[in-house]
């Protein structure tokens, strides 16, 4: 049983046919083929979303399939059943299952006891699916004839602000899967934790990012500058701490003059102006933000087809 719970859940080849499909799907727009016809899926969501949410649902409604919306307080969760109970229960019932949750052990439960492919909606650990998207999203920035994987390879991203989170660690994994070079810019104390160092040495990747606490140097000769939120869903009760000490890795249009003239800005959003970020930039032409949101329908719907093609 495939599930998509990390970047490198699928192989280069397989995210090649993956990130292929998503531009078809995308050209094609609502008249996608229905590859998930009369299947249900659920969405389980622990925490809130926008996006994930609503790209999920109206991706599978365009695939043919039927969404159910649930939350670990509608259903028996919230009264203590056990996660491997709900799965084995909902895998009588559903084609897959999509969950957003706080730790990342409740989606690897979930895949194991269960019998359905479960998606990786964002855990405090990783968010994949936002990685896929952004991959996508500079593809087709980086237009170019060959296999569409091939232009992310030698790209440098400079990862600003909050460097130990589940975007940072999902660019940590998508940089060494793809060969993209990844400088990581945050304050002392954020370097990337060992579990993500795991990972790459499971999938026999090399450890190929850099951490720094100077943004300056991080930026540098960079073809992206990404940020995410200082203050991730779970992480409030750090709220003032960390807006002061990562007020120094703001991406401004100071710092996105230090890197290549023709960089781009990306933020998976939602994004706080004035925080992590200037409204200045993310209003700036280098910004790609609403194309990042809009490729997560697309990438999604393909990474949907694909699991269910399994
Ligand atoms: N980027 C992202 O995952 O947004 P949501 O939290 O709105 O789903
Ligand atoms: N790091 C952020 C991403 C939101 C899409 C969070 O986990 O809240």
């Amino acid at each position: 049983m495939k599930h998509f719970l990390k970047v490198t859940d699928f192989s280069v080849e397989e995210a090649e046919d993956i990130f292929k499909n998503a531009a078809a799907m995308k050209q094609l727009g609502r008249k996608t083929p229905a590859a998930l016809e009369r299947q249900s899926w659920g969405m389980l969501f622990y925490k809130n979303s926008t996006r994930t949410r609503v790209s999920f649902e109206a991706g599978l409604y365009e695939l043919g399939a039927h969404a159910i919306i649930l939350s670990s307080q509608n259903t028996q969760l919230g009264r203590g059943e056990s996660v491997a109970d709900t799965a084995r229960v909902l895998s009588r019932y559903l084609s897959g299952i999509i969950i957003r949750c706080y730790d990342h052990a409740i989606v690897e439960e979930f895949a194991q006891a269960g019998s359905i492919p479960v998606v990786n909606a964002l855990t405090d650990f990783l968010h994949p699916c936002q990685l896929y998207a952004d991959l996508f999203t500079l593809m087709e920035r980086w237009d170019d004839q060959g296999p569409m994987v091939n232009r992310l390879k030698g790209r440098k991203v400079a990862f600003l602000g909050d460097t130990a989170s589940n975007m940072a660690n999902s660019w940590i994994l998508s940089a060494a899967h793809f060969g993209m070079e990844l400088s990581l810019g945050g304050p002392a104390g954020f370097e990337p934790g060992p579990e993500v160092d795991r990972l790459l040495d499971e999938a026999g990747l090399p450890k190929n990012y850099v951490f720094t606490t100077d943004a300056n140097a991080a930026v540098k000769d960079a073809d992206v500058l990404y940020t995410d939120v200082w203050v991730s869903m779970g992480d409030e009760e750090e709220a003032a701490k960390r807006e002061e000490i990562m007020r120094p890795y703001a991406v401004t249009s100071e710092l996105m003059a230090q890197a290549k003239s023709d960089a781009c800005f990306m933020h998976c959003l939602p994004a706080h102006p004035g925080m992590e970020v200037t409204q200045e930039v993310l209003d700036s032409p280098a910004s790609i933000i609403f194309d990042e949101a809009e490729n997560r329908l697309h990438v999604q719907k393909s990474i949907l087809a694909a699991l269910a093609g399994e």
